[in-house]
């Protein structure tokens, strides 16, 4: 596979974008911590933060939130 269509998301955990994808869409991931409990993903740094959010709200069935954060 190319790697440039299957990014890594998390370089702590070498978590790529295709295996975040598949417990969101396959696994029932719906939130941050279901997808760092399911893949290991943003265990590190958690800079991966962000794009997870992103991946969540893109993929999921149900309307996901992205989180709103006072001082933003
Ligand atoms: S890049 Fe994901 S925890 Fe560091």
């Amino acid at each position: 596979m190319n790697l440039s269509s299957n990014p890594l998301v998390c370089l702590c955990a070498s978590v790529t974008r295709k295996a975040i994808i598949h417990v969101i869409k396959n696994r029932g991931a719906r939130s941050i911590g279901e997808v760092r409990r399911l893949t290991g993903a943003n265990t590190g740094c958690r800079k991966c933060t962000s794009k997870i959010e992103q991946l969540l709200a893109e993929n999921s069935d149900e309307l996901y939130q992205l989180p709103v954060f006072p001082n933003d």
